[in-house]
């Protein structure tokens, strides 16, 4: 494969050497089924439990609190059907944000058309929500609040602490998915106070389809997937060990390194923002402060479509996002620049570089070469193309 610059971490990461070598075994030759008695399985079953401590250590949780899964889409769904169901006797009511998930939001629909009633937050500008809009939203019958940590699409942190808080005020659950945040920023259950948080193994140079479920110990949820009651019942299906195992040892070591990897991740960051905001026309999305370390965002005037800033930095080898991966290749703008009331024109014209511990300075170099150079072209083509004025 051609050398590429991958600046696209936020919708997914390379597996870590680390993380493959230590999965590897698992295919071939410590293959067992950790449910079955005999050694092999007893194999299986013991890094299994060990993969879980260390993922609950790496944030603050106890072993018997982590559930493993397929990844943060599972995650989301087991927390918020699930969640709904344990607390049905008090009502149907949820509340949420605009800025959330497809994983999120789509299961809250589902939730609406089997009678639930949803409130979703407005953000500010920067895509965060206060707790004094929770607290207005809050009703006797609100059984779920379930709000981001980080968003994918613009890397702002919301106030997860504070938002728990009121949630809990008011005798509801609190689900945050932390998918974007685990392990780049610091995130501990005790401290956030959170019943239920969300993770995905590939978002941290751990394999695909693997994740967990974080549920407070006496938080009773009912299972999503029935069968065999593996996972104490939460999650049936044989575990995917090798999955388990590289999700655990890509945490443990990005956890290990978090403190030096965001501030070389926050300073390209800055130095890609610095750069990128000389271009003309050319604005910063999310919050200028509470942003996660290695995620930039922008939105350009004069630009027809984000795909068309993405499909030509393709071209020179930097791969990039238009937002969301989910929506990499659709025609509208992100929901979430929508929800933060970016005009439509400039939302659909939206970039996310998204960076990890795996880029390097000549990466960032590169990025910044090539960025002011793309989006002139693109004027330029669209005013010989459309004879239509920039700004
Ligand atoms: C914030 C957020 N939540 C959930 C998901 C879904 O995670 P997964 O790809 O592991 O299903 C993603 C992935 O893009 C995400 O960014």
């Amino acid at each position: 494969m051609k050398n590429i610059v991958y600046a696209d971490n936020a919708a997914t990461t390379p597996l870590s050497d680390h993380a493959l070598s230590s999965m590897l075994p698992f295919f071939q030759e410590r293959y067992g089924n950790p449910s079955a008695v005999h050694e092999l399985g007893r194999d299986a079953h013991s890094e299994v439990e060990i993969a879980r401590r260390a993922v609950g250590a790496a944030i603050g949780a106890n072993i018997n609190e982590i559930y493993f899964n397929s990844g943060g889409t599972e995650s989301d769904n087991q927390a918020i059907v699930g969640a709904c169901e344990h607390k049905a006797a008090k009502g149907g009511h949820i509340v949420s944000t605009e800025v959330e998930h497809a994983a999120v939001i789509n299961t809250l629909r589902h939730l609406e058309s089997k009678g639930h009633e949803v409130t979703l937050l407005k953000p500010d500008k920067h895509g965060s929500v206060g707790p004094e809009g929770l607290r207005a939203a809050m009703r006797p019958d609100t059984v779920l609040v379930s709000i981001m940590h980080a968003n994918n699409v613009v890397g702002t942190i919301l106030p997860i602490a504070e938002l728990c808080k009121v949630a809990h005020e008011g005798g509801a659950l609190f689900h945050t998915d932390a998918v974007q945040s685990v392990p780049s920023i610091p995130v501990n259950v005790r401290e956030l106070k959170v019943d239920l948080l969300s993770i995905s193994s590939h978002k941290f140079h751990g394999p695909k389809g693997a994740g967990a479920l974080f549920v407070r110990y006496g938080t009773n949820l009912p299972p999503l997937i029935f069968g065999g009651g593996q996972e104490k019942g939460y999650r049936s299906g044989t575990e995917n060990v090798p999955g388990i195992v590289g999700m655990a040892a890509a945490l443990t070591e990005a956890k290990g390194k978090m403190g030096e990897n965001s501030k070389r991740l926050a300073a390209w960051r800055d130095r890609i923002i610095e750069a990128t905001l000389r271009i003309r026309g050319s604005a910063l999305t999310g919050d200028p402060v509470k942003r996660l370390p290695g995620l930039a965002s922008f939105v350009f005037e004069g630009v027809r479509e984000s795909v068309l800033i993405v499909n030509r930095l393709s071209d020179l080898g930097i791969c990039v996002s238009s937002g969301s991966a989910c929506s990499a290749s659709s025609q509208e703008a992100p929901h979430v620049l929508s929800a933060m009331g970016v005009e439509p024109a400039l939302a659909r014209a939206s970039l996310r570089v998204s960076l990890s511990a795996q880029n390097t300075e000549a990466d960032v170099e590169a990025i910044i070469e090539a960025l002011p150079k793309v989006i002139d072209s693109l004027r330029a083509d669209r005013n010989t193309l459309y004879g239509l004025p920039m700004g």
